[in-house]
Protein backbone atom coordinates (compact mmCIF):
# COMPACT_ATOMS: atom_id res chain seq x y z
CA UNK A 1 0.00 0.00 0.00
CA UNK A 2 1.19 3.38 -0.68
CA UNK A 3 1.61 5.70 2.04
CA UNK A 4 -1.66 8.18 2.38
CA UNK A 5 -1.54 12.24 2.63
CA UNK A 6 -4.06 14.13 4.97
CA UNK A 7 -3.86 17.86 4.44
CA UNK A 8 -4.76 20.18 7.38
CA UNK A 9 -7.56 22.12 7.01
CA UNK A 10 -6.15 24.20 9.78
CA UNK A 11 -3.75 26.08 6.99
CA UNK A 12 -6.46 27.20 4.68
CA UNK A 13 -7.48 29.70 3.69
CA UNK A 14 -10.95 29.92 6.17
CA UNK A 15 -12.38 32.59 3.64
CA UNK A 16 -12.59 30.13 1.12
CA UNK A 17 -13.05 27.19 2.67
CA UNK A 18 -15.27 25.33 0.07
CA UNK A 19 -12.73 26.49 -2.60
CA UNK A 20 -10.19 24.79 -0.29
CA UNK A 21 -11.82 21.68 -0.13
CA UNK A 22 -12.61 21.15 -3.50
CA UNK A 23 -9.00 21.37 -4.55
CA UNK A 24 -8.43 18.43 -2.10
CA UNK A 25 -11.19 16.65 -3.46
CA UNK A 26 -9.80 17.01 -6.75
CA UNK A 27 -5.92 16.20 -5.56
CA UNK A 28 -4.84 12.94 -4.73
CA UNK A 29 -5.18 12.80 -1.14
CA UNK A 30 -6.39 10.41 1.02
CA UNK A 31 -8.13 11.69 3.85
CA UNK A 32 -9.10 15.49 5.11
CA UNK A 33 -7.07 16.29 8.29
CA UNK A 34 -9.48 17.93 10.51
CA UNK A 35 -7.95 19.66 13.92
CA UNK A 36 -10.12 20.87 16.96
CA UNK A 37 -8.72 22.42 19.51
CA UNK A 38 -9.96 23.71 22.78
CA UNK A 39 -7.68 26.45 24.14
CA UNK A 40 -7.46 24.40 27.19
CA UNK A 41 -5.56 21.32 25.94
CA UNK A 42 -3.53 23.33 23.31
CA UNK A 43 -3.03 26.65 23.68
CA UNK A 44 -5.27 27.46 20.84
CA UNK A 45 -9.07 27.22 19.36
CA UNK A 46 -9.75 26.04 16.00
CA UNK A 47 -13.48 25.23 14.91
CA UNK A 48 -16.04 22.94 15.81
CA UNK A 49 -19.21 21.28 15.10
CA UNK A 50 -20.96 24.01 12.72
CA UNK A 51 -18.25 24.14 10.41
CA UNK A 52 -17.37 20.16 10.55
CA UNK A 53 -20.68 19.82 9.79
CA UNK A 54 -20.64 21.92 6.55
CA UNK A 55 -17.10 20.91 5.45
CA UNK A 56 -18.46 17.09 5.54
CA UNK A 57 -21.42 17.98 2.98
CA UNK A 58 -18.35 19.37 0.40
CA UNK A 59 -15.56 16.79 1.49
CA UNK A 60 -15.13 13.34 -0.94
CA UNK A 61 -12.25 12.28 1.17
CA UNK A 62 -12.68 11.10 4.50
CA UNK A 63 -12.64 12.88 7.83
CA UNK A 64 -9.34 12.81 10.04
CA UNK A 65 -10.50 14.10 13.29
CA UNK A 66 -7.53 15.26 15.35
CA UNK A 67 -9.12 15.90 19.07
CA UNK A 68 -7.17 18.38 20.84
CA UNK A 69 -9.12 18.81 23.93
CA UNK A 70 -9.36 17.15 27.03
CA UNK A 71 -12.34 15.03 28.26
CA UNK A 72 -12.78 14.10 24.43
CA UNK A 73 -15.24 10.54 25.37
CA UNK A 74 -18.15 13.44 26.11
CA UNK A 75 -18.12 14.24 22.30
CA UNK A 76 -17.10 10.93 20.31
CA UNK A 77 -21.00 10.78 19.07
CA UNK A 78 -21.30 14.03 17.96
CA UNK A 79 -18.40 13.87 16.10
CA UNK A 80 -19.51 10.98 14.28
CA UNK A 81 -22.93 12.76 13.99
CA UNK A 82 -21.40 15.82 11.95
CA UNK A 83 -19.13 13.01 9.90
CA UNK A 84 -16.19 11.84 11.15
CA UNK A 85 -14.39 8.77 9.40
CA UNK A 86 -11.24 8.49 11.74
CA UNK A 87 -11.43 10.07 15.28
CA UNK A 88 -8.16 10.49 17.34
CA UNK A 89 -7.92 11.35 20.66
CA UNK A 90 -4.89 12.51 22.84
CA UNK A 91 -3.09 9.36 24.98
CA UNK A 92 -2.31 12.75 27.53
CA UNK A 93 -6.24 13.66 27.53
CA UNK A 94 -7.80 10.07 28.22
CA UNK A 95 -7.36 8.58 31.74
CA UNK A 96 -9.12 5.73 30.58
CA UNK A 97 -7.73 5.24 27.04
CA UNK A 98 -8.83 1.49 26.51
CA UNK A 99 -12.35 2.74 27.37
CA UNK A 100 -12.42 5.66 24.97
CA UNK A 101 -11.11 3.56 21.95
CA UNK A 102 -14.19 1.49 22.91
CA UNK A 103 -16.78 4.19 22.89
CA UNK A 104 -14.83 5.50 19.50
CA UNK A 105 -15.11 2.08 18.19
CA UNK A 106 -18.68 1.63 18.57
CA UNK A 107 -19.83 4.91 17.39
CA UNK A 108 -18.54 3.21 13.97
CA UNK A 109 -15.32 5.33 13.11
CA UNK A 110 -11.74 4.22 13.12
CA UNK A 111 -9.84 5.26 16.37
CA UNK A 112 -6.92 7.05 16.24
CA UNK A 113 -4.93 7.94 19.60
CA UNK A 114 -1.88 10.75 19.32
CA UNK A 115 1.29 11.07 21.24
CA UNK A 116 2.55 14.23 22.00
CA UNK A 117 6.65 14.77 21.08
CA UNK A 118 7.18 14.00 24.62
CA UNK A 119 5.48 11.25 25.16
CA UNK A 120 7.12 7.23 24.73
CA UNK A 121 5.60 5.16 22.56
CA UNK A 122 6.26 2.35 25.00
CA UNK A 123 3.00 3.63 26.50
CA UNK A 124 0.96 1.88 23.83
CA UNK A 125 2.24 -1.23 24.04
CA UNK A 126 -1.14 -2.63 26.23
CA UNK A 127 -3.68 -1.17 23.67
CA UNK A 128 -1.57 -1.39 20.36
CA UNK A 129 -3.73 -3.96 19.05
CA UNK A 130 -7.08 -1.71 20.17
CA UNK A 131 -5.94 1.23 17.64
CA UNK A 132 -7.08 1.90 14.16
CA UNK A 133 -4.61 4.91 13.71
CA UNK A 134 -1.57 6.01 15.88
CA UNK A 135 -0.64 9.32 15.53
CA UNK A 136 2.61 10.83 16.25
CA UNK A 137 3.29 14.26 16.84
CA UNK A 138 6.17 15.89 15.03
CA UNK A 139 5.48 19.31 16.60
CA UNK A 140 3.69 20.55 20.08
CA UNK A 141 0.05 20.58 19.55
CA UNK A 142 -1.50 23.72 18.72
CA UNK A 143 -0.50 25.31 15.35
CA UNK A 144 0.45 24.92 11.95
CA UNK A 145 3.69 26.19 10.20
CA UNK A 146 5.97 24.40 13.13
CA UNK A 147 9.34 23.23 12.50
CA UNK A 148 9.55 19.36 12.53
CA UNK A 149 11.38 17.13 15.38
CA UNK A 150 13.77 14.96 14.00
CA UNK A 151 13.37 12.64 17.11
CA UNK A 152 9.95 11.69 15.54
CA UNK A 153 11.95 9.43 12.88
CA UNK A 154 13.29 7.61 15.51
CA UNK A 155 10.05 7.14 17.12
CA UNK A 156 8.38 5.91 13.75
CA UNK A 157 10.98 3.01 13.21
CA UNK A 158 10.11 1.96 16.88
CA UNK A 159 6.46 1.88 16.65
CA UNK A 160 6.55 0.38 13.77
CA UNK A 161 8.70 -2.58 15.11
CA UNK A 162 6.24 -2.85 18.03
CA UNK A 163 3.35 -3.20 15.63
CA UNK A 164 5.15 -5.81 13.48
CA UNK A 165 6.05 -7.54 16.70
CA UNK A 166 2.50 -7.58 18.29
CA UNK A 167 0.69 -8.31 14.66
CA UNK A 168 -1.55 -4.91 15.23
CA UNK A 169 -3.11 -3.39 12.15
CA UNK A 170 -2.39 0.10 13.45
CA UNK A 171 -1.57 2.60 11.21
CA UNK A 172 1.18 5.49 11.78
CA UNK A 173 0.23 9.08 10.85
CA UNK A 174 3.13 12.01 11.47
CA UNK A 175 1.57 15.38 11.93
CA UNK A 176 3.59 18.38 11.81
CA UNK A 177 5.74 20.44 10.07
CA UNK A 178 6.03 17.66 7.29
CA UNK A 179 7.78 18.77 4.29
CA UNK A 180 8.91 17.47 0.70
CA UNK A 181 12.51 17.08 2.14
CA UNK A 182 11.37 15.19 5.30
CA UNK A 183 8.36 12.97 3.53
CA UNK A 184 10.83 10.33 2.58
CA UNK A 185 12.68 9.29 4.89
CA UNK A 186 9.15 9.03 7.58
CA UNK A 187 7.87 6.71 4.88
CA UNK A 188 11.16 5.02 5.27
CA UNK A 189 10.47 4.68 9.00
CA UNK A 190 7.32 3.23 8.54
CA UNK A 191 5.01 5.72 8.37
CA UNK A 192 1.89 5.07 6.56
CA UNK A 193 -0.05 8.71 6.63
CA UNK A 194 1.63 12.34 6.33
CA UNK A 195 -0.31 15.07 7.37
CA UNK A 196 0.22 18.78 6.07
CA UNK A 197 -0.99 21.99 6.64
CA UNK A 198 1.44 24.52 5.92
CA UNK A 199 3.44 22.54 3.64
CA UNK A 200 0.29 22.31 0.97
CA UNK A 201 -2.20 25.24 1.87
CA UNK A 202 1.00 27.53 1.32
CA UNK A 203 2.57 26.23 -1.72
CA UNK A 204 1.67 27.94 -4.70
CA UNK A 205 0.58 24.86 -6.39
CA UNK A 206 -1.25 22.42 -3.72
CA UNK A 207 -2.24 19.84 -6.16
CA UNK A 208 1.05 19.52 -7.25
CA UNK A 209 2.55 19.27 -3.93
CA UNK A 210 -0.28 16.92 -2.81
CA UNK A 211 1.21 14.65 -6.15
CA UNK A 212 4.34 15.03 -4.87
CA UNK A 213 4.02 14.21 -1.17
CA UNK A 214 2.33 10.94 -2.06
CA UNK A 215 5.11 9.96 -4.73
CA UNK A 216 7.81 11.06 -2.85
C1 LIG B 1 -0.97 21.00 14.99
C2 LIG B 1 -1.97 20.24 14.16
C3 LIG B 1 -1.51 19.92 12.80
C4 LIG B 1 -1.21 21.12 11.93
C5 LIG B 1 -0.11 20.71 11.00
O1 LIG B 1 -1.39 21.02 16.30
O2 LIG B 1 -2.29 19.01 14.79
O3 LIG B 1 -2.40 19.05 12.12
O4 LIG B 1 -2.31 21.57 11.19
O5 LIG B 1 0.32 21.82 10.31
P1 LIG B 1 1.74 21.88 9.60
O6 LIG B 1 1.78 20.77 8.59
O7 LIG B 1 1.74 23.24 8.98
O8 LIG B 1 2.78 21.70 10.66
ZN1 LIG C 1 -3.48 17.52 13.56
Amino acid sequence: MSHLIAPSLLSANFLKLEEEIDMVNRSEADWLHLDIMDGVFVPNISFGFPVLKRVNQVTEKPMDVHLMIVDPDRYIEKFREVGASIITVHYEACTHLHRTIQAIKQSGAKAGVSLNPHTPVLLLQDIICEVDVVLLMSVNPGFGGQSFIENTIRKSRELKSMIMEQGSDALIEVDGGVTLQNARSLVDAGVDALVAGNTVFGSTNPIETIHLLKHC
